[in-house]
């Protein structure tokens, strides 16, 4: 009752759900989709941990309803590689140690492989604002701006 029906795209695949209209992506990512790679830090749009792209362009998918997305092409961090098919930015992040903890980690590659289709030659101060809206409180920025500037050249 009082639930509607939508077919969600989400790393290529169709899922037809049944929810709450007021559910946001966030949550129907990881608990109608057991997509738990994107994470809820704030849930209030101020940390960044639960980055995704839609069509292409990073959102905050906390403050986004899953109903708002019938027509889009949703991309979360399982669509951008897997343990044995790593994307460069995550085989950068480990190999510069751009995590500590590693929860804002899925939100920080989403955002910063967006950042480079952004600006294709930031320079670091460029990637620092660009991603000011990923927070790390293990405070592993430098190394993260060094995985990014690795991606890109
Ligand atoms: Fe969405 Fe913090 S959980 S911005």
């Amino acid at each position: 009752e009082g639930t509607v029906a939508l077919t969600l795209k989400v790393n290529g695949q169709s899922h037809a759900l049944q929810l709450d209209p007021r559910t946001t992506l966030l949550d129907c990512l990881r608990e109608n989709l057991a997509l738990s790679g994107t994470k809820k830090g704030c849930d209030h749009g101020q940390c960044g941990a639960c980055t995704v792209h839609v069509n292409g362009r990073r959102v905050n998918s906390c403050l986004s309803f899953a109903v708002m997305h019938r027509n889009d092409e949703i991309t979360t961090i399982e669509g951008i590689g897997q343990p044995d098919h790593l994307h460069p930015m995550q085989a950068a992040f480990i190999e510069h140690d751009g995590y500590q903890c590693g929860y804002c980690t899925s939100g920080q590659i989403m955002s910063a492989v967006s950042v480079l289709k952004e600006n294709v030659g930031p320079t670091d101060a460029d990637v620092k604002q660009a991603m000011y809206g990923n927070i790390c409180r293990c405070g592993a920025y430098s190394n993260i701006v060094a995985a990014v500037q690795q991606v890109r050249h």
